[in-house]
């Protein structure tokens, strides 16, 4: 980012723009009609799709057919040449690329560091898209910044990279609960993605990094979309907030695991440079200290798979260090090989180079030094209870479902729920009353013939479209289940319409129940 008038200030990182540029831009960008939809449509969906894989040609060639040379109409609309620099990463004559900063200028792109002008062409010098979004206040839509990737550069990038909006941003960023709260800290923030979005719900947000560059990029990012609530801090991991507390941290932390040899480059944006998986059991372990009581952590991570130990019972005994509520959630694992593969291609080192090969040894070599088989990907939910006497909530689950969207939703729900059932106990909830989930729905299969059901099964629509297998006396539990009738009364009804006893069909029910209640196919009817 160029620095040039200090306009943004913050009490430990500054970021130098001019207001007036940033605003022109703002002007431009939105005048050019630079939205997802819109770059979408210029190329096709096809195009799209082949873009997202990594390949430009197609884009290039829709592009290419749309101008006068070709039979099109007239010089490139302003949006396809916001879209061939910034989206592609390829140069534009000047006379278009003035064309489309007609508040900014072209003096005023180059002055932002966005391009560079050498002899007529001007070259892209960040990345710079349309990003939407819908969230539980509505849908969205940003401007997002961030270093050029492999495809624009034509190499592999450099290890200061700032990543721009990835997969992994997405997941985190669909995680956010969006409950209204006073203060978040974004811990490592690269562009400044995750910081825009708490920023929906938080009145105040600080975001750190340990890269200079990825704060000057946030701070263009914030100020690009009018969201002033951000404060920049240059440092690493806690540093930056030591003695502060927050009532949420959300974290994307560089935990992608690295063997510490020389010749591995270590990339900012994903690599803490630790060894295996010790970042990731820091930022768990740091949150404790940085969290209000009540607070919440929320925060993605890769953890190991060492021979002598299942990942998660590594990871309980790094909670056990802290007092942390925890609620783990294992996506995806990977075995080691395919673990160094991904990460060796993801910086742009391609496979059948003597670098690759070199590399791979070096990763597999790491892995082997601590007998680790595989990795896991997923996501954690750490909070600080709000009392210490509180029951404490340690759940390690593996669902290797796709995330849907409004996850942050169900997942404040289901600590919502969790601390519910914590203040009912059997007694308690025998006398409570339910309502079944408006989105869980019931299959029953028949051997054929048969009249009673072999499977029942109830599914979850919403959430982490959970099923689960019923069995008559639970699935006639939860079906009479309508808020009126306390679960014991209903409990008592089945019993005698199944002729059992009712004491123990309850007993018997119960555990599932809660189960049930936690995850969300049952509510409590609380008024
Ligand atoms: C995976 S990126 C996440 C970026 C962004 N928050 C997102 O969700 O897309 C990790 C970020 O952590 C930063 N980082 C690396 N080491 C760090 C450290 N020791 N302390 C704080 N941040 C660090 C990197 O510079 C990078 O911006």
């Amino acid at each position: 980012m160029g620095l040039n008038e200090g306009v943004t200030s913050t009490s430990s990182f500054s970021v130098s723009f001019s207001a007036d540029d940033v605003s022109a831009l703002r002007a431009d960008l939105g005048g050019a009609g630079f939205a997802v939809d819109a770059v979408d449509r210029l190329w096709g969906e096809e195009a799209a799709a082949a873009l997202h894989r990594g390949y430009r040609a197609p884009a290039e060639r829709a592009l290419a057919a749309a101008l006068p040379s070709s039979g099109g109409s007239g010089a490139p609309r302003p949006l396809a040449t916001l879209a061939t620099l910034f989206v592609l990463g390829l140069p534009v004559g000047e006379a278009a690329a003035r064309a489309a900063f007609p508040a900014l200028g072209l003096e005023g792109a180059i002055r932002l560091s966005l391009v560079s002008l050498a002899g007529g062409r001007v070259t892209p010098r960040l990345d710079l898209r349309p990003y939407s979004f819908a969230d539980a206040l509505g849908t969205g839509s940003w401007w997002i910044a961030s270093d050029l990737g492999e495809l624009a550069l034509g190499h592999a990038i450099p290890e200061n990279h700032v990543l721009g909006v990835g997969g992994a941003s997405m997941t985190l960023s669909g995680l956010i609960m969006p409950r209204a709260i006073g203060s978040v800290l974004d811990l490592g923030t690269g562009c400044g993605i995750q910081a825009l979005h708490a920023s929906r719900f938080a009145k105040r947000v600080v975001a750190t990094d340990i890269s200079e560059r990825a704060l000057e990029l946030a701070g263009f990012n914030a100020a690009l979309n009018g969201i002033t609530s951000i404060e920049l801090r240059l440092g690493s991991l806690f540093e930056p907030v030591a003695g502060e507390r927050f009532d949420r941290i959300v974290s994307n932390p560089p935990f992608v695991i690295t063997p510490r040899v020389e010749g591995v480059p270590s990339y900012e944006y994903r690599d803490g440079g630790l060894v295996g998986d010790a970042l990731v059991e820091q930022v768990m372990v740091g949150a404790a200290a940085h969290l209000e009581p009540g607070g919440i952590a929320q925060m993605l991570g890769n953890w190991e798979y060492r021979t002598e130990s299942d990942a998660f019972s590594r990871v309980a005994t790094w909670l056990d260090r802290t007092e942390l509520d925890a609620w783990v959630i294992e996506r995806e694992v990977q075995d080691a090989a395919l673990y160094a593969e991904t990460w060796i291609r993801d910086a742009g080192t391609r496979p059948g180079t003597p670098e690759f090969d070199s590399l791979y040894t070096a990763w597999l070599d790491d892995f082997a030094a601590r007998g680790v088989s595989s990795v896991g990907f997923g996501y954690l939910t750490l909070r600080r209870p709000a009392s210490p006497s509180a029951p404490r909530l340690r759940r390690f689950e593996r669902i290797g479902t796709a995330l849907g969207s409004g996850l942050g939703d169900h997942l404040a729900s289901t600590i919502d729920a969790w601390d519910w059932l914590a203040g009912h106990d059997d007694a308690a909830l025998a006398e409570a009353r339910f309502d079944v989930a408006g989105d869980v729905t019931e299959e029953r299969h028949y051997w054929p013939g048969d009249e009673n059901p072999a499977v029942i099964t109830l599914r979850q629509g919403g959430g982490f479209a959970r099923e689960v297998h019923a069995g008559t006396a639970l699935a006639a539990v939860v079906g009479a289940c309508d808020g009126e009738l306390p679960l014991g009364v209903i409990a008592g009804a089945v019993a005698h319409l199944l002729e059992v006893d009712g004491g123990e069909l309850l007993a018997e029910v119960t555990p599932s129940i809660r189960d049930l209640v936690l995850t969300g196919f049952l509510n409590p009817v609380t008024a």
